[in-house]
C-alpha cells in the first residue's frame, strides 16, 4: 500500500507542501498559519494515516526521535525490566528506543555506541562497563545528550541515575542479622564498577556495625562472564556438609542469586534451616521460588521516567548548561521466607 506524502496531503488541500510540512512539525504558530487551516491538515494526514519519514526527517532536521539504549544484557531479567520502562517512558514522549548489549566489555560498548551514533540517535541511555571511561568523556567532549544508569564513574561529572547500592546491601545484611545469622557469606561480581564494589562496602559496613569480624574467605568474587561451575565452586566452598563455613548468605545480584540457590539445593540443603539467602533485585523467580527469596526491588519505573526525563531536558536544551543531574535512588528490601529467623 502506497504511504501517504506530505505532497499528497497539500495537493488535496490545495496548499503547499511547506505548509503542510510545517504544521505537521508543530512550526504552524510561528509561521501565523491559521488554526482552521491547521484542523484541515491534521485532519486529512489522520484520515490518510500520514507516517513522517524519520530518515528523510533526521536527515533534514538531525533529529530522529530516537534513543540508544546500551545495557549489560537485554537477556538478564533486570535489564530487560528496566529497558521495557525506559521505552514505556520515551515512547510517551514520543521516542523510539534502540536497544543493545555491552555485555560488560569495553569494546562491545565502543563498538555499539559508533553504531548507534551512525544511525543518527539524538541521545544515549547507557549503563557503561569497566573500562569505558573513555567513550563517556569522548561523548562529554562533543556534547553528545546522554545519561548513566545503574552504574557511573564518580571521576567523571556525567548525568546520572542510580541506586542507593550501599543502603540496600546494609539493610538485607542487617536484616540477616536481626534474624540470628552471624556467619554470613557474600557472593558478588569480580568487576570494577562503582555499583559492585558499594554492594560488598554495605554487606562489610553491616557486619562491622554489628560487631562481626569481616571473613575474607566469606566474600566469593565471581568473574561477569560467570558460568554456572564458578558458582557452585564457590557455593560448595561455603556450604558443603563437612566443612560448613556459613549459614547465611548475599548475593549481589540475582543471577548469581539463582545460580546460587540451584546449588545450595543441588547440594541437598535447605533455604532457611540449612542456608539462609537474601538477594539483590527481585526477579519474578523470586516470588515463586519455595521458599520465596528475600530481595531488594531496585526502582525500575523510577529509573526509567527519570532517565527519560534528565536525557530529554539534554536534547532540548543541549545548547544551554544544563545542571549536572545526580540522581540517587532507594531500592526495597522484601523480606521473605528464604531469611526467616535461625530461631523458629
Ligand atoms: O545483573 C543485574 C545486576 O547488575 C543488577 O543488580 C544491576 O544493578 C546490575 O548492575
Amino acid at each position: 500500500m502506497k504511504k501517504t506524502s506530505l505532497n499528497d496531503i497539500a495537493q488535496q488541500l490545495g496548499v503547499s507542501k511547506t505548509l503542510v510540512s510545517l504544521v505537521l512539525n508543530g512550526k504552524a504558530r510561528e509561521h501565523r498559519i491559521s488554526a482552521e487551516v491547521c484542523k484541515r491538515v491534521e485532519k486529512l494526514a489522520k484520515e490518510l494515516n500520514y507516517k513522517p519519514n524519520q530518515i528523510a526527517k533526521g536527515l533534514r532536521t538531525g533529529q530522529t526521535n530516537t534513543i540508544g539504549l546500551m545495557i549489560a544484557d537485554i537477556a538478564n531479567p533486570f535489564f530487560g525490566k528496566l529497558g521495557r520502562e525506559i521505552e514505556k517512558e520515551a515512547a510517551s514522549h514520543g521516542y523510539r528506543v534502540i536497544f543493545c548489549s555491552s555485555d560488560e566489555n569495553a569494546e562491545n560498548s565502543r563498538e555499539q555506541i559508533e553504531l548507534l551514533q551512525q544511525g543518527q540517535v539524538d541521545g544515549f541511555i547507557i549503563a557503561p562497563p569497566a573500562g569505558s571511561e573513555n567513550q563517556i568523556l569522548s561523548l562529554k567532549k562533543n556534547r553528545t545528550p546522554f545519561v548513566l544508569i545503574d552504574r557511573h564513574f564518580p571521576d567523571i561529572e556525567t548525568n546520572y541515575i542510580v541506586v542507593d547500592n550501599v543502603q540496600a546491601s546494609y539493610e538485607a545484611v542487617t536484616h540477616l542479622i536481626n534474624k540470628g545469622y552471624r556467619k554470613i557469606a557474600c557472593v558478588t561480581l569480580n568487576v570494577h564498577l562503582n555499583n559492585m564494589n558499594q554492594r560488598v562496602l554495605g554487606y562489610k559496613q553491616a557486619l562491622i556495625d554489628n560487631n562481626i569480624p569481616v571473613d575474607e574467605e566469606l566474600i566469593k568474587m565471581m568473574p561477569f562472564s560467570h558460568e554456572k561451575n564458578d558458582v557452585v565452586f564457590a557455593v560448595k566452598q561455603l556450604f558443603e556438609e563437612n566443612n560448613r563455613k556459613a549459614n547465611a548468605v548475599f548475593f549481589a545480584t540475582s543471577k548469581l542469586g539463582i545460580m546460587g540457590i540451584e546449588t545450595i539445593h543441588s547440594l541437598g540443603l535447605t533455604i532457611p534451616d540449612d542456608v539462609a539467602v537474601v538477594s539483590f533485585d527481585d526477579p519474578d523467580a523470586y516470588k515463586i521460588s519455595q521458599p520465596p527469596i528475600s530481595a531488594i526491588a531496585q526502582p525500575l519505573q523510577e529509573i526509567g521516567r527519570e532517565s527519560i526525563k534528565v536525557l530529554l531536558a539534554l536534547m532540548n536544551n543541549n545548547k544551554a548548561n544544563t545542571e549536572v543531574q545526580k540522581i540517587v535512588l532507594k531500592s526495597k528490601f522484601i523480606p521473605r521466607k528464604s531469611s526467616d529467623s535461625l530461631f523458629l
